[in-house]
């Protein structure tokens, strides 16, 4: 039987460092599902398709074929056989992310793909609907959160120490438009379980969240 973790929250919670470290301590395989959606969002801009248009939609989707591998523990992407880990960090690539992700006919394509990848091994997975849609009977749920502005500061920093230039204002907004998008939109809007627990990270330093996640989960194993 595997064990499975499930982590949900909006945009830059820090879900994903936390997941991926507190993957390592547990010895589980850290899946960030975000990374699927954008993997989408970078095929429709880089082809340019209508993703308002189904019959278009629906030819781009057949076309992609998305898999997922591990170098040294961590995640890489492959876009029919192609590496984009990195080309999927971009600003333009998480708006489009967001955007597809509200696409039924997206989530359908991502959903088994998911539940696989949970049915095999122990898992921390990492998203938006994973407590609520994905994985319903995770033996762990955890809604990861902290406020906008924390966010949108975390942000800032990681972007001023890369050397980018960039104002605090627009984050906060694009943070803000990006959780509003993902909460409002009808397929499998980020929400909390209900038998998730709440953590909110404002006041917590990475070590502090991942410490919580670990003892969290050696609690239920
Ligand atoms: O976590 P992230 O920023 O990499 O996610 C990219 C986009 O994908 C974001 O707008 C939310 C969406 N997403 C989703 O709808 N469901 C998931 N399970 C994971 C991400």
């Amino acid at each position: 039987m595997s064990f499975a973790i499930a982590i949900d929250g909006p945009a830059g919670a820090g879900k994903s460092t936390a997941a991926r470290r507190a993957a390592e301590n547990l010895n589980f395989i850290y899946v960030d599902t975000g990374a699927m959606y954008r993997t989408i969002g970078l095929y429709m801009l880089e082809h340019q398709v209508p993703v308002d248009r189904e019959e278009s939609l629906r030819k781009a989707l057949d076309e992609i074929r998305i898999e997922l591998g591990y170098r040294e523990g961590i995640q890489r992407m492959f876009l029919n056989g192609e590496d984009v880990s990195d080309r999927i960090r971009t600003e333009e690539v998480s708006a489009q992310a967001s955007v597809v992700a509200a696409i039924p006919a997206v989530r359908s394509k991502l959903l088994d793909l998911q539940r696989d990848m949970a049915a095999s091994q122990d898992v921390i997975m990492d998203g938006r609907d994973i407590g609520t849609n994905i994985l319903p009977d995770a033996e762990l749920k955890i809604y990861l959160t902290a406020s906008v502005e924390e966010r949108a500061r975390r942000r800032y920093q990681e972007m001023v120490q890369k050397g980018a230039e960039c104002s605090i204002e627009e984050i906060r907004k694009d943070i803000a438009d990006r959780d509003y998008r993902d909460m409002h939109r009808e397929t499998a809007p980020l929400r909390q379980a209900e038998d998730a627990v709440y953590l909110d990270t404002s006041d917590m330093t990475l070590d502090e969240v991942v410490a919580e996640i670990t003892r969290l989960a050696k609690e239920k194993m």
